[in-house]
């Protein structure tokens, strides 16, 4: 099943892509992951990225649609996908008709996760992101056992650079300029299946299931 995870950022869709790729059995493809591995390797590629996340930019279509195309050609994509955070831009999603087009291969679902902007700046400001497994904890939706400690790997959990307030409110800037309207592009092919995200994780997760009549 090919997927593609919308929403603001702090909606979940990280949190959601986690619950859904054991069900599914198809790997999730974040390119914010991606590009965070990049600036912690310190890659030319990394140190690019990081400037444009760091002022809450969208990093340029041509760098990210060249880091999503390598990744399609690891064999564990041919049994499907979820792309979170990926496309962002009218101009990648172009890009991803024609990839899939030329795998012969097309998308079945875009699920859009709903949050108003009021509820967004808490989940990101309480997120503490696991430094070892990736997974996101939250100091008051899903607390660690012990402080600072992921539950899942034991790994430590920190801040996100971007996960401060001022440009917490850039990057939703961005979302609602530059990839909110990706939801009319996908609206035509009558694939988009909109979730209430306000709702508890649970919640949410068993809705997105239900529209995608899994
Ligand atoms: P990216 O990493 O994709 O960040 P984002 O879109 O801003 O989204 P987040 O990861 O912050 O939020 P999420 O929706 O995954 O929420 P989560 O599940 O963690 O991108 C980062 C940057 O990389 C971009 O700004 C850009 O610079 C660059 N980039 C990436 N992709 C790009 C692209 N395609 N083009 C150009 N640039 C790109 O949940 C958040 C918190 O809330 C967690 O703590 C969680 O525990 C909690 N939570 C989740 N669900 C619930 C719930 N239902 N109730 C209560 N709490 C909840
Ligand atoms: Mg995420």
């Amino acid at each position: 099943m090919n997927i593609i995870l919308i929403g603001p950022p702090g909606a979940g869709k990280g949190t959601q892509a986690k619950r859904m790729i054991d069900r599914l059995g198809v790997p999730q493809i974040s390119t914010g992951d991606m590009f965070r591995a990049a600036v912690k390797e310190g890659s030319p590629m990394g140190k690019k990225a990081k400037e444009y996340m760091d002022k809450g930019a969208l990093v340029p279509d041509d760098v990210v649609i060249g880091v999503v195309k390598e990744r399609f050609e690891k064999p564990d994509t041919k049994k499907g996908f979820i792309l979170d955070g990926f496309p962002r831009t009218l101009e990648q999603a172009q890009a991803l008709d024609k990839l899939l087009s030329d795998l012969g291969s097309r998308l079945d679902h875009v699920v859009v996760i709903e949050v108003p902007d009021d509820h967004l700046v808490g989940r990101l400001t309480g997120r503490r992101t696991c430094r070892g497994c990736g997974y996101m904890h939250h100091v008051e939706f899903d607390p660690p056992k012990k402080e600072g400690v992921c539950d899942k790997c034991s790994g430590e959990l920190y801040l996100r650079d971007d996960d401060k307030e001022a440009t917490i409110r850039d990057r939703l800037s961005t979302y609602h300029a530059q990839t909110s309207p990706l939801i009319d592009y996908y609206s035509k092919s009558g694939i988009v299946r909109k979730i209430d995200g306000t709702r508890s994780m649970e919640e949410v997760n068993k809705a997105i299931f239900q529209s995608i009549g899994v």
